[in-house]
């Protein structure tokens, strides 16, 4: 029977205000901006020299196969697609594709692999420690205090030179506990698009072996940045030196495939036995939050991976996108010394050493909208914006 209580009722209504996600509202706001001259440099997609986010033509082929083969709709389960994970496996883990310690699923997307690893570590250890260098994609502390987990920042960048804040990050990973987790951004880091040498890779790692920390690498634009092994070195230099690590991987730009939600969670731990038994508890999160991820996307990708005419093409289509963002970079740093350090730089972002206030300037007097952190998304640019983009970022950095 219900007992009553005198507590007062709390309805929807008594909601407090939510500060909406700073980069969704910036695509509200971008649509909104009726200046037929607006750039949108915000969220992070693709666009070719003409400003379009065309979908890839390899994606197009494998999605036409799908219309004409596939023949059921019915229920995957919780781990969807696997063959889709199991074709992924190479061309993320390179050499360490047939270790039986490492077991991958398919996600929606790299935020769905984010949240799936962290709710595995909390099932592990409700505790655990978030180890976090600032800055960090803006979704990421959400996802961490969304399951209740303690984060630990730390600099990474250093913004007015444009480095990474190497010395503070070895500084702070040495005064970690055994069982912090530490997240990586795997390649063309968000939002900085500043990533760690090889060497520095390998410092990490060895910080991270030694202190028995958990490595969770996010690793969201594989083959945007040098191509795809290279991308992945620090991630498989990882996998070689620690018994635990958790991989959140994601398909949605390295295929084109952003909101069909593409990607997978890979974890690996020191035995075979103790990875089945994690991913039993994997299967289980997932079923409690989304039962089985989204077909589509991870059909039409593995498709591309299965079919061996479409698996050659890939990397081309794939290198075709990277080249545009070097070029674009290139085109930016050679406008002013001070924007020289993009050219050096990988992957979608790269930060401007710009206040807030500056940000919104240029966003009213040039309706250039990039976050307020000064992010902004190199290969948003179309071609015929990118002289006028870097002449009102220089007039902003003279002011
Ligand atoms: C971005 O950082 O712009 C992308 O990862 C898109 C997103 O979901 O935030």
């Amino acid at each position: 029977m219900l007992r009553e209580t005198d507590a007062k009722a709390r309805g929807l209504a008594d909601l407090p205000e939510v500060q909406s996600d700073s980069l969704l509202q910036l695509i509200a706001l971008c649509n909104a901006d009726p200046r037929p001259e607006k750039i949108d440099v915000g969220v992070g997609v693709f666009r070719d020299a003409q400003g379009r986010t065309p979908i890839l033509p390899v994606v197009k082929d494998a999605e036409r196969i799908l219309l004409e083969t596939q023949e059921s709709k019915s229920y995957l389960g919780s781990a969807g697609d696997k063959r889709f994970a199991g074709l992924i496996r190479p061309i993320l883990l390179g050499e360490h594709a047939d270790d039986d310690r490492i077991a991958g699923v398919q996600t929606p997307g790299g935020c769905g692999a984010l949240r799936l690893g962290f709710e595995l570590i909390a099932t592990a250890n409700p505790h655990a420690r978030v180890l976090l260098g600032l800055p960090t994609w803006p979704n990421h502390p959400p996802i961490i205090r969304a399951i209740g987990l303690h984060i630990v920042e730390y600099p990474y960048y250093e913004r007015d030179t444009g480095r990474i804040a190497f010395d503070a990050m070895v500084a702070s990973l040495n005064e970690a506990r055994a069982g912090d987790v530490v997240l990586l951004h795997g390649c063309c880091h968000n939002p900085t698009g500043a990533d760690l040498s090889d060497d520095q890779w390998a410092e990490v790692t060895g910080i991270i072996r030694e202190r028995g920390l958990l490595p969770f690498v996010d690793i969201a634009y594989q083959g945007f940045g040098r191509g795809l092994d290279e991308d992945a070195r620090g991630l498989r230099g990882i996998l070689a030196a620690c018994d635990e690590v958790i991989v959140a991987q994601s398909c949605d730009k390295n295929f084109s495939v952003y909101r069909d939600r593409v990607g997978s969670l890979f974890v690996k731990t020191g035995s075979a036995g103790a990875t089945a038994r994690a991913m039993a508890h994997v299967f289980q999160r997932a079923r409690e939050m989304w039962s089985m991820p989204p077909d589509h996307g991870a059909a039409a990708v593995r498709l591309v991976l299965d079919t061996p005419e479409l698996r050659q093409r890939w990397p081309g289509e794939l290198a075709a996108m990277r080249d545009r963002i070097n070029s674009v970079r290139a085109r930016i740093a050679s406008a002013d010394p001070r924007l020289a350090y993009i050219a050096r730089q990988f992957g979608m972002f790269s930060m401007l050493p710009l206040s807030r206030e500056q940000v919104l300037k240029l966003r009213s007097d040039h309706a250039i909208y990039m976050a307020d952190s000064g992010r902004f998304n190199v290969v948003g640019l179309g071609d015929d914006q990118i002289d006028r983009f870097t002449a009102a970022v220089v007039e902003a950095l003279d002011a």
